[in-house]
């Protein structure tokens, strides 16, 4: 599986990332900068519209090349954070080229020869990519699957529930700058008394959102898909299942935008093989790498994405169990949806790939 460039000029392995310039690549650009330097020489790839530009990382000023074949000589790894149709053409092109493909788009999660990785959980199934490509879960899934997926190691899951608060840099740039227009068309108004004022106020300014998404809250993210589900509600069912080896595991999500700028929340309730405790479930969550528990509510201790953004681990708190069911927890669970839930997951992925070349 080893590309071309495996013993470049330093002997380390060449990395590049595509769509260096956007919301998830420039979040990889601080990961890859802040963690363990592996790589030999980091190529920052994006569309035509930014080659030339500078950007930094490591410390040091890189320019941006345009996206061509050309782009992919001599790389050993490339992580992808383009748009689904971006992908879909270049990341064979790459993986063609002898290049490991890490994939943060929707295009190849639910490929059966593309294996869907979170490094805390399934990390032996990188090894089997016959595509040469690896992909990255969706942000949703990855905020809460290594708190779950640590719980379903001890007690087996059977069954979750899940509703996510999603925030808008989820939709890239565009939803981040979105926000950010609206609550400037809102601000110091008495919006948000009466129905369709604020959606006045926003008037077009909806951007990839239906609704106003200031001062709103709006249940719905992705796409329309058969009997009323989002797009990004099926994957969450699909990703759990292949992600834990549950293929028939019943989930029901409901998707929710909430206006923050950055880390998703989920409720979750898990209903697992047999009878559950707290403290036993504490006790896991607690050492479980990845995950930070931090569940005091009568000191006011809880996560939210105010204090998580900007933090790697997968942090969980309001552990109960559930009211009704001596079988199910109730967890309240908030991840930086574009560290962990896309480009920290991504870049652990490629240096389990870059330990194999190595
Ligand atoms: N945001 C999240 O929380 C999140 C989480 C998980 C996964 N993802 C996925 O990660 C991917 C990137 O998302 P994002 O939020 O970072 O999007 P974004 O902010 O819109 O950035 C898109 C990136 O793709 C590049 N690009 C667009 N069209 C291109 C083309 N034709 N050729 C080459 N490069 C092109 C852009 O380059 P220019 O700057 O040159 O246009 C930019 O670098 C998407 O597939 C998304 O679904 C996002």
């Amino acid at each position: 599986m080893a590309g071309p460039g495996q013993t470049g000029r330093s002997g380390r392995p060449t990395l590049a990332v595509v769509g260096a310039t956007g919301a998830v690549g420039t979040v990889m650009l601080q990961i890859l900068s802040q963690r363990a330097d592996i790589w030999g020489e980091i190529r920052l790839v994006a569309s035509p519209r930014s080659a030339g530009r500078k950007l930094a990382v490591r410390g040091e000023e890189t320019e941006v090349v345009a996206l061509t074949e050309e782009a992919f000589d001599g790389v050993d790894v490339a992580l992808f954070d383009v748009p689904d149709e971006v992908a879909e053409r270049w990341a064979p092109l790459a993986a063609a080229k002898g290049a490991v493909v890490v994939d943060n788009s929707g295009t190849f999660r639910m490929d059966p020869d593309v294996p869907l990785v979170v490094p805390e959980v399934n990390p032996h199934a990188v090894r089997m990519r016959p595509r040469g490509i690896i992909a990255n879960p969706s942000c949703t899934t990855l905020s809460m699957i290594v708190a779950l997926g640590a719980l379903h190691a001890e007690f087996g899951l059977r069954e979750l529930v899940a509703s996510s608060y999603q925030a808008v840099s989820g939709a890239g740039r565009e939803g981040v700058a979105t926000l950010r227009q609206q609550l400037s068309l809102v601000a110091g108004t008495e919006l948000g008394t009466s129905p369709g004022d604020v959606r006045r106020a926003v008037g077009d300014h909806t951007g990839p959102f239906p609704e106003p998404v200031a001062l709103n809250v709006v249940p719905w993210a992705g796409t329309a898909r058969e009997d009323g589900w989002s797009s990004e509600e099926l994957k969450v069912r699909d990703e759990t299942r292949k992600i834990l080896g549950l293929p028939v595991l019943p989930v029901a999500v409901t998707c929710v935008r909430v206006p923050v700028i950055t880390t998703h929340s989920l409720t979750v309730h898990a209903r697992f093989e047999g009878e559950v405790t707290v403290d036993k479930a504490r006790e896991i969550l607690a050492t479980a790498p990845g995950v930070v528990l931090f569940d005091n509510p009568a000191a006011g201790e809880f996560p939210t994405p105010a204090d998580v953004v900007g933090t790697d681990p997968t942090w969980v708190g309001r552990v109960r169990r559930a009211l009704d069911d001596p079988t199910a927890l109730e967890l309240f669970v908030c991840g930086d949806n574009l560290r962990k839930g896309s480009a920290l997951n991504t870049a652990q992925i490629a240096e389990l790939v870059a330990a194999e070349l190595s």
